[in-house]
């Protein structure tokens, strides 16, 4: 028997005094190229801040908010949240600021000294050397970069009381070395290729290059796919209306760049009120559209986003460019999102060193700014660029799994592409037992942000030889193979737990090993298709046939905004986060079901397009008459 020991005795004490001190973040070796020189003068002062964490980023919380707004039955569907709703929602607790402050005065400093920022983003404080090694239990040193003898303060590891861990994501000066780094030092150039195309995203496939004679006629599809066959295929025939309150943005990484003369090549041979017309260029951190390099591998995948999604929504729409990144050192998904999210960046201080690039870039011809929440998101963003999952930490890829959320919970639709690698990750790669990349590994390797379950991801579909644009379409197995799978991170989320189930039941993937998660517990993806083979693109002065999921997001993303001109002509909101609705009985039958391809990858066939959702083809590909119908029904 246990002797009942009464818990009020516990209760006396407060809880600072008995709360252990815990090693909140230590740095395991500082980047290459600096060495640590010698312990930094006590009365020197540091700028303290502290990150305070955000309350409402699991994953359950995020699927519930978005459901509200986004879920066809939802007698709040359309109505989304403002840019400062979501910031206030998502900022931290005053218990947060409570505690934090309340820590920091019981060690000392006097209330007058401690600042909290307007959003209760950070806790501010000057104090000098040996104050701050006091009350974070560390020590202070000051690093030098060995080639430009600029100068660095940090500490190796810091310490926090438990019951304040909970409300801190981060302090800074302490281990970071972000702010400073210069430009392409070893440690960072090939990390940062990561966000960018060529190592290791998806990128678009060249086979042939052509003579320029195209026809209006859709009799050659199963050869070349033009705007007409697009149309033909999926029923596009819509001229915009609301085309000044409505937006579409196509998101490009430097140095990947269009030539204007390949635009109007295009708009010549496809939609002459298109010549001479050009997408309204957004630069974000120093995003240039760069006309020194010319090569398919840099002009490729810009000229095929932007030369269809021109062509599909027609002259009457503009399209945004957001050019994301400076010729040094470019930039990845989560510098876009501090530019779309002020909060975001501003909260969060700032990137990880390791896998984003960080502005201001100090380097000569660096972009000197640091774009901040400076832009206003389009109502559907097409991203034809992507990582590995595995490449990137659960936490990292949750950060930013979650700021796909808010701006959907904002009404933005997020595209991105499968992946063109089957169920391998980019340059084919698989992975081992423990989850690392490698070229002979066996176990599937998905795409973030595709396996992200608040973003709708989007695979590849042919026309088959010999077939006309009224017959179905298979998955894509000419060049590429449409990206699918699941996730080793990310939950299956509700809307999509009956698809998938149905799945599973009925056409089980016969695989014995653990090569993909097959609990049926997590997100499985794409969500949709669409062709994704053969399109004739004006590259560098050639018409080329190019291949790629590349290809199918930035003609998803056109019907989308297509439909958001069909809304907001009626006064109805955009459409915003698609997934819970697509998936809903409302929109049964709006998809072409794709019921014949596989997608092969990791020395096998990888999962068979079937009836139903696959995780190949996903839902199927658009019926835009349909989706029309459905989607001017919501309110
Ligand atoms: C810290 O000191 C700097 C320089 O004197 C000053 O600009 C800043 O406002 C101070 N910050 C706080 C939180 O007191
Ligand atoms: C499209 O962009 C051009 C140039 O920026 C602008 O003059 C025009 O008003 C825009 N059209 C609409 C419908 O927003
Ligand atoms: C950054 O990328 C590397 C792979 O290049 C990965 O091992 C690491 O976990 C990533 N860091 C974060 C914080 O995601
Ligand atoms: C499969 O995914 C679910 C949901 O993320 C997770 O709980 C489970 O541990 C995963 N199983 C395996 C074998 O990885």
């Amino acid at each position: 028997m246990l002797a009942l020991i009464p818990l009020t005795v516990a209760g006396l004490v407060t809880a600072q005094t008995l709360s252990p001190l815990v090693q909140h973040s230590k740095r395991h070796q500082h980047p290459g190229g600096w060495s640590r020189m010698r312990r930094h003068a006590p009365d020197a002062v540091l700028p303290l801040r502290f990150g305070l964490s955000q309350p409402n980023v699991d994953m359950n919380t995020l699927e519930e908010l978005l459901n509200d707004v986004s879920h066809p039955e939802s007698p709040n569907y359309g109505m989304h949240w403002s840019p400062a709703r979501v910031a206030e929602h998502f900022a931290p607790s005053d218990e947060a600021v409570h505690a934090v402050t309340s820590w920091i005065r019981e060690n000392g400093f006097a209330a007058e000294r401690v600042h909290v920022s307007r959003t209760k983003g950070w806790v501010k404080l000057n104090a000098s050397v040996a104050e701050t090694e006091a009350l974070l239990r560390t020590e202070y040193h000051v690093y030098m970069h060995e080639s430009s003898g600029q100068e660095h303060v940090a500490c190796e590891a810091y310490n926090l009381p438990a019951h304040i861990v909970p409300h801190v994501e981060l302090i800074q000066p302490t281990i970071d070395f972000d702010s400073i780094l210069p430009k392409r030092s070893a440690s960072t150039s090939t990390k940062i290729a990561l966000g960018q195309p060529g190592a290791g995203t998806v990128s678009p496939k060249m086979t042939t290059t052509m003579p320029a004679i195209f026809s209006d006629s859709v009799a050659n599809c199963d050869n070349e796919i033009t705007p007409a066959c697009l149309r033909a295929l999926y029923g596009l025939y819509y001229l915009p209306v609301a085309t000044a309150d409505n937006s579409y943005g196509i998101v490009e990484y430097t140095p990947q760049a269009y030539v204007p003369a390949d635009l109007d090549m295009f708009a010549k041979a496809f939609g002459p009120s298109l010549v001479h017309a050009r997408p309204t260029l957004v630069s974000i951190d120093g995003g240039v559209v760069q006309q020194t390099m010319k090569s398919f591998d840099y002009d490729g995948e810009s000229s095929l986003d932007l030369e269809y999604a021109m062509n599909l929504v027609t002259a009457s729409q503009n399209i945004t460019l957001y050019q994301v990144g400076d010729l040094q050192i470019g930039a990845s998904f989560n510098n876009f999102l501090d530019a779309l999210d002020g909060a975001f960046c501003s909260f969060e201080g700032g990137d990880d060193p390791d896998n984003d690039s960080i502005y201001p870039d100090t380097a000569p011809g660096g972009y000197q700014g640091w774009d901040c929440g400076t832009t206003k998101p389009a109502n559907v963003i097409s991203t034809s660029y992507g990582y590995n999952e595995a490449d990137l930490s659960p936490a990292y890829a949750a950060r930013q799994c979650a700021e796909y959320a808010k701006l959907g919970l904002m009404g933005v639709t997020f595209l991105f592409s499968s992946g063109d690698n089957g169920v391998a990750g980019n340059s084919g790669q698989c992975l081992y037992a423990d989850g690392s990349p490698y070229t002979y590994g066996t176990i599937f390797n998905p795409s973030f942000p595709s396996t992200c379950p608040f973003v709708t991801a989007v695979g590849a579909t042919q026309v088959n030889y010999g077939a006309k644009v009224t017959d179905p379409e298979s998955a894509c197995q000419q060049v590429i193979y449409s990206g699918g799978g699941f996730s080793n991170y990310f939950a299956i989320p509700d809307y999509q737990k009956g698809a998938v189930g149905n799945y599973l039941a009925a056409t089980p993937p016969p695989y014995d090993g653990e090569v993909y998660n097959k609990t049926g517990m997590s997100r499985a993806y794409p969500d949709i298709s669409a062709n994704g083979a053969n399109y004739v693109v004006a590259i560098d002065d050639q018409f080329a046939l190019v291949f790629g999921t590349s290809a199918s997001t930035p003609v998803v993303g056109a019907i989308l905004t297509m439909i958001n001109d069909a809304r907001l002509a009626k006064g109805k909101s955009t459409i915003g986060f698609i997934n819970p609705a697509i998936y809903a009985p409302g929109f049964r039958g709006a998809f072409n079901d794709i019921v014949s391809g596989t997608n092969p990858g990791c020395g096998t066939s990888g999962f068979t397009a079937v009836k139903g959702f696959d995780p190949v083809t996903g839902l199927g590909t658009p019926s835009f008459p349909k989706l029309l119908e459905a989607w001017l029904k919501l309110e």
